[in-house]
């Protein structure tokens, strides 16, 4: 069952952070609007997001560029045909907590 789990300290991080838990590579984001998390690995051949380029609220992947949007993680370029999975995420006295 999917728990909170403290991730990273707000202050600590300027736009992705990679957080792991339990082997899982999860990648926050810190947009204008909020935190939010999806998987850090793309959908397509696996690189890690929490490198990639920050658009507006899009993830450009870092490998061959594929786009996601980071609120939905939906596909918004190719050549990635499948989502990302994204989480849960809440801020507690300056600490970003991520529920997986
Ligand atoms: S590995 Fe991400 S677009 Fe290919």
């Amino acid at each position: 069952m999917a728990k909170w789990r403290e991730a990273v300290r707000l202050e600590d991080f300027k736009t992705t952070y990679k957080f792991v838990h339990r082997r899982k590579e999860i990648c926050i984001y810190k947009l204008e609007d909020g935190i939010y998390a999806t998987d850090n690995s793309c959908s397509h051949e696996y690189s890690p997001l929490h490198e990639g380029m920050i658009m507006g609220g899009d993830v450009y992947c870092p490998k061959h560029g594929s786009r996601f949007d980071i609120r939905s993680g939906a596909v918004k370029d190719y050549p990635a045909t499948r989502p990302v999975k994204t989480y849960e995420t809440k801020v507690e006295d300056g600490v970003v907590y991520v529920k997986v």
